[in-house]
């Protein structure tokens, strides 16, 4: 989307929201207080939030008519979001920071300023102790954690690189936009790495609790967080997608094997079901595998295109497995010729150890293309 109004304004201030509708009026007040030397316009970037926050920002268009509502129906995630504002902003100045009142407004200017001779400017929580508000001790130990890994792999040296609250040039934007992969909570420390500009400084505010609702950063974003850094890391030669996938396959090998450990306790008994009550437990630990696999897939590696639980939730499971049942035919049959092939190539060697290595070989190529299956199929994203 191009707006028609070519003549650009200074700065644009781009707010992600995401169920923000005790917060967002408040924040779009304060920060108008608070820009009233230069021109500015907010954009407030919002995923369709189930409380209604974009009814609250229509309703303000009137009293501010550079506000702007980007309304996302397809999509979800504060990383992609931020990217999505800046891609459409026409200031020559972007500034990020969070809806719910944590990052005070009246930093704003001051990071305006300091973009005038930086490319970027981080709004930082860490130089000053007190700058973490009333925090959790689980999320302070997260953020030094974090802090910690970049630092030490990505070699970002801000003090605050997973700060929500920033200023970019656009140049410096448009530079790296093109191989931004926005993904969760990581936009910062993308933009840092990708950029690789030296021309960085930071500012200290406080950074405050967050006045109403909760934070939507679960165990999930922080084990994507941290996937996220050896996804920057190696782009683009690993998909961390590929890596969430796998992640999840393992944790599938032990649902199965302990519903069939279980299936069996409960079920073989005498001589003559054994060989019944055995295939029953394979099936079980197939169906709790695949459900599992299913559900975590869902939530974390293909989040972009989640179902929500129902009819289409229940399609997209049946052709999961119906992907899984080809994988188990891919695996078995890899495994099998792998290792008539080794047999014949390397008769001294030990048998089990031929085998294990080719049921491995098999269980790649399965995993393989159980993938790219999956994702085509089961949640239906063009590979
Ligand atoms: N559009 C959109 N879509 N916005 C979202 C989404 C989403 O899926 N998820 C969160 N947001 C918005 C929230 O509405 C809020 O304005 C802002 O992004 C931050 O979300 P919070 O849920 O409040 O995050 P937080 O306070 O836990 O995390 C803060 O600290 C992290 C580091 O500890 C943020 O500043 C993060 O950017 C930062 O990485
Ligand atoms: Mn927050």
């Amino acid at each position: 989307m191009v707006r028609m109004n070519s003549n650009r304004i200074e700065v644009s201030i781009i707010l992600p929201t995401y169920n923000e509708v005790e917060n967002i009026e408040s924040m779009i007040h304060e920060i108008e207080d608070v820009c009233t030397n230069f021109s500015h316009e907010v954009i407030v970037v919002d995923d369709n939030s189930p409380d209604g926050t974009y009814k609250k920002v229509e309703a303000l268009r009137e009293k501010y008519p550079s506000l702007v509502l980007i309304r996302r129906f397809h999509e979800r995630g504060l990383s992609s979001a931020v990217v999505r504002g800046m891609e459409d902003a026409e200031g020559k100045f972007f500034i990020v920071l969070d809806a719910d009142g944590q990052h005070d407004p009246s930093v704003i200017p001051k990071i305006y300023e300091s973009l005038k001779s930086f490319e970027i400017v981080v709004a930082s929580r860490q130089k000053n102790r007190k700058g973490y508000g009333k925090f959790s001790l689980f999320r302070k130990l997260l953020s030094k954690v974090g802090n910690f890994l970049t630092t030490k792999i990505l070699k970002i040296n801000v003090n605050d690189p997973m700060s929500g609250y920033f200023g970019i040039r656009r140049n410096e934007f448009e530079k790296i936009s093109e191989e931004m992969n926005p993904r969760g909570f990581k936009i910062l420390l993308e933009i840092l790495f990708r950029s690789r500009t030296k021309n960085i400084t930071e500012i200290n505010y406080e950074f405050k609790t967050r006045k109403f609702g909760k934070t939507k950063l679960n165990f999930i974003v922080v084990l994507d967080f941290m996937i996220s850094i050896l996804e920057i890391y190696f782009y683009p030669k690993l998909s961390a997608d590929f890596l969430r996938y796998g992640i999840i396959g393992v944790s599938g090998i032990f649902v199965n094997l302990t519903v069939q450990f279980i299936a069996n306790n409960i079920f073989s008994f005498n001589a003559k079901t054994a060989y019944f009550s055995l295939s029953i437990s394979v099936i079980l630990g197939f169906i709790f595998s695949v459900t599992s696999n299913f559900m975590l897939n869902n939530i974390w590696t293909f989040q972009q295109k989640k179902f929500k639980f129902g009819k289409d939730w229940f399609m997209a499971l049946s052709r999961f497995a119906l992907v899984a049942i080809l994988g188990l035919l891919i695996q078995i049959s890899v495994w099998m010729l792998v290792l008539g092939e080794l047999k014949l190539y390397l008769s001294g060697v030990n048998f089990q150890l031929l085998n294990l290595s080719s049921n491995l070989i098999g269980i790649l190529a399965s995993t393989t293309s159980n993938y790219f299956l999956s994702k085509r199929f089961a949640w239906r994203i063009s590979l």
